[in-house]
């Protein structure tokens, strides 16, 4: 959208930290999770809520680039270079949480099985489309993973040295 706005719009705000929070939640219960044993009580419910959160968020992110699309967003500050980093920075963390979705789908379908949802209903699976899929999704999902929050912590320090080395207007925009 061309029109001009100083402030991101209060939905965008609620999604940016819902989906910021949801992103280190799903990282560290991932994390957690692959070394659960058989035996423990939460080795089929932490995967689960993994999933169902996951899912969620695949969701809640394909309305924000829809609304991004079709509403106004501020200008990013800073030097000509700092605008184009941040906005390379941006659409990168935005492919790579569709890519996240997309190989940890992957993953799960692989053996022809659906995905649960809270329990509520099942998303289908398409089972294998490629040879080895569980394996080669697993790793893309685990890299991947790894970069995005390597890149949502190198996003937020940007963010931070805006608003306390140069004191302007880029973090208050997003609160
Ligand atoms: C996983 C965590 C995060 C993700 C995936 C993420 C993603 C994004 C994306 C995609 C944008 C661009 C918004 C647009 O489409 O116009 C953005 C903007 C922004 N984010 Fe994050 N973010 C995360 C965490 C954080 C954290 C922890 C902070 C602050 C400490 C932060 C501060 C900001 C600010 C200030 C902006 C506005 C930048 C500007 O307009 O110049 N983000 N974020």
């Amino acid at each position: 959208m061309s029109q001009t706005v100083s402030q991101y719009n209060r939905l965008t705000k609620i999604i940016h930290w819902l989906s910021a929070l949801a992103v280190f939640s799903l990282f560290a219960l991932g994390y957690w999770m692959v070394e659960l044993s058989y035996y423990s009580e939460w080795y089929k419910v932490a995967p689960h809520w993994h999933k169902s959160v996951g899912f969620m968020l695949c969701l809640l992110t394909l309305f924000r680039v829809v609304w991004k699309l079709t509403t106004a967003t501020p200008e990013i500050e800073g030097q000509p270079w700092e605008k184009t980093v941040a906005k390379i920075a941006h659409n990168l963390l935005y492919l790579m949480l569709f890519a996240i979705f997309i190989s940890g789908y992957m993953i799960s379908t692989a053996d022809g099985r659906g995905i649960e949802i809270f329990n509520l209903f099942t998303l289908p699976g398409l089972g294998s489309l490629i040879e080895n899929q569980e394996d080669i999704a697993g790793d893309i999902h685990f890299y991947l993973t790894y970069s995005l929050v390597g890149l949502a912590l190198l996003h937020a320090l940007a963010a931070l040295k805006h608003h306390f080395i140069n004191k302007d207007n880029t973090l208050n925009k997003m609160i």
